[in-house]
């Protein structure tokens, strides 16, 4: 079967789930929407479904984050922060942080936890220069130069996102975080809401897929052993509490948005990325999750 008909084969789940909708903004898109491409090494992208709806890569901006803190800080300082161990929690749970592990920091940086951790470590004079820096570097890595943040999902995250809130502090109060709180978090809010259709993350997954290199110019944009640390983490923790039954059913390294995006990387291959706003009670994309079956299965893609 070609993309197109894995896509319509799978249309029927959208029906199934919920949009995000804590996130009042989220509760805007439209349910019946999916789309998936794929950005093959070395070749151009190829896309099916809606592929052109541009939404809010949320969560998906945490490998990517992390993947700055540790070309600017390097694996010793960035894993002082977080673990490398994923939780079996949901995405935003708050209980582990105060039966915190031996480390005493959250466990992995795919999860809110971990990831505000992560954004306390971006370099920039001022969060202007901050949010800057990194909408440059999913520039870069999209191959899009007018990727921009989505002022009213950020507006509507900011006024809502109090359990973020209550994590940051928390960890503010264990020596975690360095800096100002609420420009920390205001730092987070931001890249979750940078906004990006799913050619623009196809573009980004084929980078971490074939060697961390820019498709056009083969410049090393991400170096092996990154690409290696950010594979794995998707891998273990990218898909929160569903990450074992979708590394049974998928078997790839992937990372999901409360936005309905889940990016996807095909080691040695190819960038995939899928779009579904109706999510299931984990936060993942039901259709987006159930079309990478088949696309892997189809493909006989994974990784195992
Ligand atoms: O912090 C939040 O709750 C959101 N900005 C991001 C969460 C998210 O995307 C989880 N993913 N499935």
């Amino acid at each position: 079967m070609n993309l197109n008909e894995l896509v319509n084969r799978n249309k029927e789940y959208t029906k199934h789930g919920n949009v995000a909708n804590y996130i009042p903004e989220l509760s805007k898109a439209n349910p019946n929407c999916l789309g998936v491409a794929v950005a093959k090494c070395g070749e151009s992208v190829i896309a099916a479904g809606d592929s052109n709806i541009k939404f809010t890569i949320q969560s998906i901006s945490k490998p990517l984050i992390l993947i700055m803190a540790l070309l600017d800080y390097g694996e010793e300082i960035v894993f002082s922060k977080v673990g490398k161990e994923p939780t079996g929690d949901s995405f935003n749970s708050i209980r582990r942080l105060e039966t915190i592990n031996e480390f005493t920091k959250p466990y992995n940086p795919m999860i809110n936890a971990g990831a505000i951790a992560i954004s306390s470590l971006i370099k920039g004079k001022s969060n202007n220069e901050k949010i800057e820096r990194i909408l440059n570097f999913i520039r870069k890595l999209s191959n899009n130069n007018d990727i921009k943040i989505n002022m009213d999902v950020y507006l509507s995250e900011k006024r809502t996102g109090n359990k973020n809130r209550a994590m940051a502090y928390f960890l503010k109060d264990i020596g975690i975080l360095e800096g100002d709180v609420e420009e920390i978090l205001d730092l987070y809010f931001m890249h979750c809401s940078i906004e990006a259709d799913i050619i623009d993350l196809a573009n980004i997954a084929r980078v971490l897929a074939c060697a961390g290199k820019d498709p056009l110019t083969n410049e090393v944009i991400i170096p092996r052993r990154i690409v290696q640390i950010v594979n794995t983490l998707m891998t273990t923790c990218g898909m929160y509490d569903e990450s074992g039954e979708f590394a049974v059913n998928v078997g790839l390294p992937s990372k999901s948005g409360v936005g309905g995006g889940i990016m996807t990387v095909v080691p040695g291959k190819m960038g995939i990325a899928v779009y579904a706003p109706a999510l299931d009670k984990k936060g993942n994309s039901v259709a987006g999750v159930k079309l990478l079956e088949d696309i892997s299965n189809e493909y006989n893609l994974s990784i195992y």
